[in-house]
């Protein structure tokens, strides 16, 4: 199946759970993250989605981390490009672009310097780290530029994440990939896990 095929079908599923198959599912995957990633996270930024619709969702996720001291900033929109800017609470969120949420006043991120993980959404991995978005590029622009060091860990329920999918030289690949029944592991020990 191409891309496109793929990424609608998935679409498809994910639009049709529950929501009490979502926060299930998402609580699990907050769990693997708090009990098998985060022990080995070194302090410092980390750039988080906020959740749309059903994708994983990312609220806990983000209350623990601040809760541990780390710095949150969540990926925004600007001049069609990913900024990412700094979370100070859910109240001080609105919609932008895309419907998904953004901190209300934009403090962007000067510096990747301390910026330890991104967390980005998807709608369908592979076991070899490969990742369909929603199909507009905005992370693959994004995740290229980048430090290596800095980890792509991504968030899925498992029906998201198959054997094989297509892809380019463009698709950025993930480290890590955490959904509700195991951690994928793409590239082991880095720098800051
Ligand atoms: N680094 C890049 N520079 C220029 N164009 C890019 C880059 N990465 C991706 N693109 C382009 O963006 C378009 C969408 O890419 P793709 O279908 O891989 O999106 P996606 O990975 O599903 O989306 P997203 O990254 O927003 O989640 C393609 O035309 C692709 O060539
Ligand atoms: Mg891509």
């Amino acid at each position: 199946m191409n891309k496109e095929k793929l990424r609608k079908k998935i679409l498809n599923k994910r639009n049709n759970i529950s929501n009490r198959f979502c926060i299930v599912n998402s609580n699990k995957i907050f769990n693997n993250f708090k009990i098998n990633i985060f022990p080995s996270l070194k302090k410092g930024k980390i750039i988080i989605y906020n959740s749309f619709k059903n994708e994983v969702k990312t609220e806990k996720i983000i209350d623990f981390l601040l809760n541990k001291g780390f710095e949150i900033y969540n990926p925004c929109i600007i001049d069609k490009k990913i900024i990412p800017c700094k979370f100070f609470s859910h109240k001080k969120l609105s919609i932008g672009p895309y419907k998904i949420m953004e901190p209300v006043k934009k403090y962007k991120l000067k510096t990747m310097k301390n910026v330890i993980a991104v967390i980005v959404p998807g709608i369908v991995f592979d076991k070899n780290g490969n990742r369909i978005g929603f199909g507009k590029g905005y992370f693959d622009r994004f995740l290229c530029k980048i430090n290596k060091n800095i980890l792509k860990i991504a968030l899925a329920y498992s029906f998201q994440v198959l054997k094989k999918i297509p892809y380019t030289k463009k698709d950025v690949k993930m480290d890590i990939i955490i959904t509700e029944k195991e951690i994928i592991y793409v590239k082991k020990k880095k720098k800051n896990l």
